[in-house]
Order: structure tokens, then C-alpha cells, then sequence
């Protein structure tokens, strides 16, 4: 006697938790997607509309560095520039590359590409040099 009694109440017990389970599932599955929809509106990078792999097309970084910035006879490539740079030290020499070079590279680049001249950018918005580093630093 005591024994069935035991399991009808292990029974109910597991039936209470799965209910209990799937209840709060499906409330973490609809309260979840709502603010992942906000957050993703909400990211402004893209509802501005120009990105960093805009900007380096807009500003005309391509036309030497190459569309896919695997570098051209005028410049070198854009790809790999985490091992030298960080943001800030990326958006430096983007503001003034005369005064930033740095490392052996740049030995090499003046006699390579001589027919290029890297422009300044100091005159650009700060934000969307930061996207382009962003942007340079993850190729
Ligand atoms: C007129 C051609 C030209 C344009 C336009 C140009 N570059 Fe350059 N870029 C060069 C040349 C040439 C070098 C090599 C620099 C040197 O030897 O001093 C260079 C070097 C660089 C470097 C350094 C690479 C390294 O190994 O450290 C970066 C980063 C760079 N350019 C990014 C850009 C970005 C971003 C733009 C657009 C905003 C741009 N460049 C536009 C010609 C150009």
C-alpha cells in the first residue's frame, strides 16, 4: 500500500517538474526574443548604413590597397594588421602615416611600392576611422 502510494506521488512529483520545466522554457523563450529583436535594431553600426568595409571603398583605400585588399603594385595588403597594430595605434597612423611607421616593413614598402603614397587622414571623422581599424583589425 505504502509503496504505490510512493509512486503515484514520484509520478505526479515528475509530472509537476516537466510542467513546471516547459513553463519556464517557454517563458524564457518568448522574453528572449523580444530583446534580442531591440538589440539588434538598436545596433547603429548598421542602421547608419556605412560600415567599415564601406568606408575603406568610400575613401578610396581600395583603388591602391586592392578590392579585396590583397595590396597592388601601388600598395601593400591590409590583411593580417592585428600583428602590428592595435585601434588606436591603427587610427594614428591612418591620421598621419608620414609619423607613424612602425617596423622594418616600412624599409621594404618604399622601394616596393614607390609609385604609391599612403595619404593622411586626419582631416576624416574619428568614428569612421575607428570603424575602418575595426574593420582592417578583424581581416
Ligand atoms: C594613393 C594610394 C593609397 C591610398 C588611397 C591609401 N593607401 Fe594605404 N598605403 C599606401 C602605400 C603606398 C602604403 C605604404 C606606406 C609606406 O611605404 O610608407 C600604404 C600603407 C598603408 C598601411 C600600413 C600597412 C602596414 O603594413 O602597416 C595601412 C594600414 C593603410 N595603408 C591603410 C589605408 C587605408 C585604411 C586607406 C583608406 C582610408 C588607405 N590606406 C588609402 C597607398 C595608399
Amino acid at each position: 500500500m505504502t509503496k504505490t502510494l510512493v509512486w503515484i506521488l514520484v509520478f505526479l512529483g515528475a509530472f509537476a517538474a516537466l510542467f513546471f520545466l516547459q513553463h519556464l522554457t517557454k517563458d524564457y523563450g518568448t522574453s528572449s526574443t523580444e530583446p534580442g529583436y531591440t538589440e539588434a535594431s538598436g545596433d547603429t553600426t548598421n542602421v547608419a548604413g556605412v560600415g567599415g568595409s564601406e568606408l575603406v571603398s568610400q575613401f578610396g583605400c581600395l583603388n591602391c590597397h586592392g578590392n579585396d585588399l590583397a595590396g597592388t603594385p601601388a600598395a601593400p595588403p591590409l590583411t593580417g594588421l592585428s600583428k602590428y597594430y592595435d585601434r588606436e595605434g591603427l587610427i594614428t597612423y591612418l591620421r598621419n602615416p608620414d609619423k607613424n611607421k612602425t617596423g622594418a616593413r616600412f624599409d621594404e614598402y618604399k622601394t616596393k611600392y614607390a609609385s604609391g603614397i599612403m595619404p593622411a587622414y586626419g582631416n576624416k571623422d574619428l568614428k569612421d576611422l575607428g570603424k575602418i581599424a575595426d574593420y582592417l583589425l578583424s581581416k
